[in-house]
């Protein structure tokens, strides 16, 4: 995607932290203030398949709200852009030139592949382009973006994707009620369509496999190679003799690849992130629009005449997609985004050395209300001038921002606008009051719509 920048962040309306820029040293009370409160709930959560009892309570807790609470205290008694933890081993950092300067040389002096994440993710992916650095990275994200078509708005295949949306709202089975399961079904089949045309819709063993391998992963610990792993990539390589004509692996003949590339590895990370991420993000921003009357006419109104079949119809829905990015700002998906020094460096002006750990903690820095306004209400005109701002990472920002992003927008808004069509809605739970603030938590497992059908 294009990177355009944003002008510098309002500064927040309390006073000045005594010093803007660098790195303020914080104390070991702080240090363990963050591991406690920022870090291990992303792993108590689910690092990669979110726990469904853990997001339950996690949610009863409001662990996001204490997080940013924590660093709000943290950043109170220290200024600057972050700080550094634990010896110097670790940084967290929530300034956006501090942001910047770490996501713009992300994958080369700042690497994603270590720690936990690389631990985990190794389990199912571990040649995914999220896993590497360096010139491997750069070999496969150009893959990756040949055949996401990640710099247009409007992937090749558009036209068919959002038949295959309408296709798979069409057959949600609606008796009254939207539920999870019903909805990560359909996300399931859309996916399967999507990465490898329609004749996959029911290949739900593949998903399984891969759920299965990921709800593994999160143990970050213990994990040993298993057969399941090789099932699952004998599965993708099947998939890839005879492409289906208009799925993303019809794209790969073409696209620039060596044999470095690894092109079977990379296709789990586009299968997780539609169905379980985009899926979980678009049903949040269904009940965020669905819970006010307001922002609901207003979708209902950018929808009204639209001609859903036609791509670029879907592609001009800027309210609606503007109510997207906002569910993804209010609840990332991603709530930590981890990096490691590849060698020394110097951050916001200080020195790091090798091998520190940088984290970029998203439920904070997109809820920091000394710092953005209405952080705790959607305002989809945040997003009107489709500019980059690198205090909102639901994406991320910088070189290895996510390619998919083109594809999000897309799939998201044709999924929602084909429901909101077809049905009229009412949030059963949670409970949301319009103009209220909306909760730092909303734990989509639990999410429940009564439904009416339209026509
Ligand atoms: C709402 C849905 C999605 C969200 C919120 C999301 C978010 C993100 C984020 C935050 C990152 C950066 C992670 C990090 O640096 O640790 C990322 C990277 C990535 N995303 Fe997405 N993503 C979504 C959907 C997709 C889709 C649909 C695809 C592909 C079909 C995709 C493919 C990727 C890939 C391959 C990377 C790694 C990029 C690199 O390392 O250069 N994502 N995504």
């Amino acid at each position: 995607m294009s990177v355009t920048e944003a002008p510098a962040p309002p500064t927040h309306s309390g006073a000045e932290p005594e010093h803007e820029g660098g790195l303020p040293a914080a104390s070991l009370v702080d240090g363990v203030r963050f591991v406690v409160g920022g870090l291990l709930p992303t792993l108590v959560r689910g690092l990669f398949s979110p726990r469904r009892r853990a997001t339950r309570w996690l949610t009863a807790v409001n662990a996001d709200r204490r997080a940013v609470r924590m660093m709000s205290g943290i950043r109170r008694k220290h200024g600057g852009q972050g700080v550094r933890l634990l010896g110097g081993r670790m940084a967290v950092v929530w300034g956006p030139d501090a942001i910047r300067e770490v996501l713009d040389r992300s994958a080369d002096v700042y690497a994603s592949d270590s720690g936990a994440k690389g631990k985990g993710m190794s389990h199912f992916q571990p040649d995914a382009l999220t896993l590497s650095r360096g010139e491997e990275w750069r070999d496969r994200r150009a893959f990756t973006e040949s055949v996401l078509a990640t710099q247009e708005r409007l992937h090749p295949f558009a036209a068919r994707f959002v038949t295959v949306a309408a296709d798979e709202v069409g057959r949600l089975r609606s008796d009254g009620a939207l539920d999870w399961p019903r909805w990560e079904r359909m996300f399931d089949h859309l996916t399967l369509r999507v990465v490898f045309g329609d004749r996959a819709r029911d290949d739900h063993e593949l998903t399984e496999l891969l759920e299965k391998l990921m709800g593994e992963a999160n143990r970050i610990v213990g994990l040993s190679d298993s057969d399941d792993y090789h099932e699952l990539h004998a599965m993708l390589e099947r998939h890839l003799v005879d492409p289906e004509p208009g799925s993303l692996v019809a794209r790969f003949a073409a696209a620039p690849q060596t044999d470095r590339t690894r092109v079977v590895h990379q296709i789990p990370h586009w299968i997780f992130a539609t169905r379980d991420t985009l899926g979980a993000n678009a049903y949040r921003a269904l009940a965020a629009i669905v819970a006010d009357p307001a922002v609901e006419r207003r979708v209902r109104d950018e929808l009204d005449g639209a001609d859903l079949a036609d791509p670029s119809a879907v592609d001009a829905l800027r309210y609606l997609e503007g109510c997207l990015e906002e569910a993804m700002r209010l609840w990332p998906t991603t709530p930590l985004l981890a990096r490691e020094t590849t060698r020394e460096t110097t951050l916001a002006g200080e020195r790091l050395g090798e091998g520190t750990q940088v984290m970029i903690l998203n439920p904070f820095n997109h809820r920091d209300a000394e710092r953005v306004p209405d952080a705790d209400r959607l305002v989809a005109e945040r997003w009107a001038d489709g500019r980059r701002d690198y205090r909102f990472n639901h994406l991320s920002n910088g070189t290895q921002d996510c390619p998919g992003g083109p594809l999000v927008l897309l799939l998201g808004k044709a999924v929602i606008a084909r429901v909101l069509e077809r049905h009229a809605l009412e949030l059963e739970h949670p409970q949301l009051t319009a103009g209220e603030p909306l909760p730092h938590m909303l734990d989509f497992f639990r999410i429940r719509f009564r439904t009416e059908a339209r026509r």
